[in-house]
């Protein structure tokens, strides 16, 4: 029947979507949830949750697996979704020949490194990419607009790192003539604060100097009772769409403290509504997608020990049984229909 995907089409979005940690994990092996998976009237794009990223795609120097990123696209597309690519140069899930402290890396040889992968990489896909995250998250959270120091790309090339993974993938999208758009994606930059300005920053500076980046992805793993408000979240939207280029809602889920009480699921009902809700109100907003769909799979409880219950469907009888879908399942088609 009439689900998230339709509601969010017939908004003027491109999709509803979501993240699925496929291949590798037992989510390919469930039935219930490829099922859902595979509904084309709830999801019209799909993101990867790990396969893509760098360890994956270049376990060794100049040596590519595009396999399990293949498979991922494959499956995807055998549903007609559009597929947001993830993720290009992020601090986290590199191989040990990048992360390895005996490598002497300088600012040459780890900016050849960069640009190597993103423009081989970019290139490799082509336009079965609807979007790639090129860059993700660069920036800290204290202090707040700052550039996190914490990733070897910044600490070895500072940050223009992240200029150098644009223009390489800016030059693979012009020699090869595709339309894949560029992204940069981050979390604490779905309402207005420093942070938030330094990534308005990151798009005024690409494109001062004529490097493509197309939109930037608002991450939003949200807290119950803290989500940005539906006003907030729309006036942050639309001061990145005023520099030129789309958002879209990427990874969407509300955390709460485990188990649930009646008044948490209530306010995560109305979470999930507000941000749901700023997308469809901001022209600019391309869409949304939720950091997958089934608790049973996500990644909140071995990241946020006692915490849980963050995504749109339960599994109650545990993985290959039937899913069933909670009330912020309702709370985002209500937000997409306007009811
Ligand atoms: O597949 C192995 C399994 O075989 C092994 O037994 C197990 C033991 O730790 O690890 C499994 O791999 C884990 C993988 O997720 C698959 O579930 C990795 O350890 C774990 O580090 C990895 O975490 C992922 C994390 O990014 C780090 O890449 C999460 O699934 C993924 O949801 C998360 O996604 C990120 C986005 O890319 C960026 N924004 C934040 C978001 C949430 O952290």
């Amino acid at each position: 029947g009439y689900g998230l995907n339709d509601a969010a089409k017939a908004a003027g979005k491109l999709w509803f979507g979501t993240a699925a940690d496929i291949p590798g994990t037992n989510e390919l092996e469930d039935f219930y949830y490829m099922q859902e998976f595979n509904n084309t009237h709830d999801f019209g794009e799909a993101t990867p949750g790990n396969i893509m990223k760098f360890m994956f795609i270049e376990p060794e120097q100049g040596v590519f697996d595009f396999t399990g990123a293949q498979q991922f696209i494959d499956l995807a597309h055998a549903t007609d979704k559009y597929v947001r690519c993830h993720n290009l140069i992020w601090k986290s899930e590199l191989p040990t020949w990048v992360t390895d402290p005996a490598v002497p890396w300088t600012n040459e040889t780890l900016s050849a490194v960069v640009y190597e992968h993103v423009y081989n990489v970019v290139t490799h896909f082509g336009d079965q990419c609807y979007s790639w995250d090129v860059v993700n998250e660069a920036l800290a959270d204290s202090p707040a607009g700052s550039y996190d120091n914490s990733s070897i790309f910044y600490d070895v090339i500072g940050p223009a790192y992240v200029v150098d993974a644009f223009q390489a993938a800016t030059d693979a999208v012009k020699n090869n003539s595709l339309s894949v758009k560029l992204y940069y994606n981050d979390y604490n930059i779905e309402f207005p604060g420093a942070k938030s300005i330094a990534a308005q920053n990151i798009v005024s500076e690409l494109k001062a100097r004529n490097i493509q980046i197309d939109g930037v992805g608002l991450e939003s793993h949200f807290i119950v009772g803290e989500t940005p408000s539906q006003a907030s979240q729309t006036t942050n939207m639309q001061a990145f769409t005023a520099l030129g280029v789309d958002v879209a809602v990427t990874e969407l889920d509300v955390r709460l403290p485990l188990p649930p009480t009646a008044a948490d699921e209530t306010q995560q009902v109305a979470d999930y509504y507000s941000t749901v809700a700023a997308c469809v109100a901001v022209k600019g907003c391309v869409g949304v997608t939720v950091w997958d769909f089934d608790d049973n799979y996500s990644w909140i409880p071995s990241t946020f020990a006692g915490q849980g219950y963050g995504d749109l469907f339960l599994q109650p009888g545990g993985s290959n049984t039937p899913l069933v879908k909670k009330a912020a399942y309702d709370g985002c088609l209500e937000a997409l229909t306007g009811a």
